[in-house]
């Protein structure tokens, strides 16, 4: 019997992915994650396997979790994931992101190559981002998995460091690894300092949202539900060796994500748009990149059905605004 490891699980999209993931196909779950800043466990209510707190940097934890657990199975999902935050110190990204993914791999290899059959069965999936192909214009042809990587910001550096060793353990080792990349996710849960919870928290609190810059850095949304649906067809497939792009549903400004929001908030609390919090324009952030576009031919050239839910109609279902 399979059983899985979901590092981050804690987090905003790996809890999601905890959620949706097939108990049939997975004897045991087991949660390991950090529980910083960005973890909640509330995310978690209801899921009955195992939740372990570690660091995906300790080895000898690693390893025992993987042992006691019979994991076959591995979604790297951990990671320092702001933006902001790596731009204001890059020292927690490079110790999760590049030596966490790192010592991660070199910890499933001790283990699985104790196991009867070493890699076969066996199966790491590396979580990474459309940032590590680096800012594009959008009349540039979308990038697709074979792009060289070109990051602009120390988040998306650390990421696509961390790509290049799980590239480099897969072709040298013949590590049983395979690498996800996509653009914005969006759902219920979402961190608080993210875009579209930072929005409803200003419209909440009555307060003026700001939007770095004109606003007209333009993001694709992908809706969680949709991405970890696409995850666990992916690993169905066991696509050994692969990278595959993810991309969502809507390409929308920041300046429209904010708009629709307000004015469907408005709605819901039954007041004219202008009554509800203004939008305040401010500095622009450093290395904010304008625009990321990638292709995923290869992901629509399997079976598997793109995301589809729009951003558009998630913020008309107003959900950010019940919880
Ligand atoms: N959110 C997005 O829009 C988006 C888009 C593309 C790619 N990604 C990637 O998806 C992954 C998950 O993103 P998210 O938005 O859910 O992030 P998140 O910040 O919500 O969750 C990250 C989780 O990792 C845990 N963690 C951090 N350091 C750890 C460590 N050293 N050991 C164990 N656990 C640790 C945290 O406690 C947290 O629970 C990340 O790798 C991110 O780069 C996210």
């Amino acid at each position: 019997m399979a059983n899985i490891l979901v590092t981050g699980g804690a987090g905003f999209i790996g809890s999601h992915f905890v959620r949706a993931l097939d108990q049939k196909q997975f004897g045991k779950i087991v949660v390991y994650d950090m529980m910083t800043y960005s973890s909640d466990l509330n995310r978690l209510k209801g899921f009955d396997g195992l939740i372990v707190t570690g660091d995906i940097g300790d080895f000898e934890k690693v390893v025992s979790t993987l042992r006691d657990g019979e994991i076959t199975h591995i979604v790297n999902f951990a990671a320092e994931s702001h933006v902001d935050r790596s731009i204001e110190d890059v020292n927690p990204f490079l110790k999760t992101n590049v030596f966490g993914t790192v010592n991660l791999m070199e910890a499933a290899s001790a283990y699985w190559l104790e196991t009867d059959g070493g890699y076969k069965g066996k199966l790491f999936v590396h979580i990474s981002t459309d940032e590590v192909y680096g800012e594009l214009s959008e009349k540039v042809r979308p990038l697709d998995e074979k792009a060289p990587l070109r990051p602009s910001n120390p988040y998306a550096a650390s990421k696509a460091a961390a790509d290049q060793f799980v590239i480099a353990k897969i072709s040298g080792e013949g590590f049983p690894g395979m690498i996800v990349r996509s653009s914005n996710n969006y759902g219920l849960m979402q961190n608080d300092e993210k875009l579209i919870p930072k929005i409803v928290h200003c419209l909440k609190e009555g307060k003026d949202i700001p939007l770095y810059g004109n606003g007209q850095q333009r993001r694709c949304w992908l809706f969680v539900e949709d991405y970890c649906r696409i995850l666990n067809a992916l690993i169905q497939l066991e696509p050994i060796g692969e990278i595959f792009n993810v991309k969502g549903a809507s390409s929308m400004s920041n300046h429209e994500v904010v708009s629709k929001m307000r004015a469907a908030y408005a709605t819901f609390v039954n007041l004219p748009v202008e009554a509800v919090s203004d939008i305040a324009f401010v500095q622009d952030r450093k290395m904010h990149d304008f625009y990321y576009n990638i292709d995923q031919s290869k992901l629509m050239r399997t079976a598997i059905s793109p995301a589809h839910k729009k951003l558009e109609d998630f913020i008309d279902e107003k959900h950010f605004f019940i919880k």
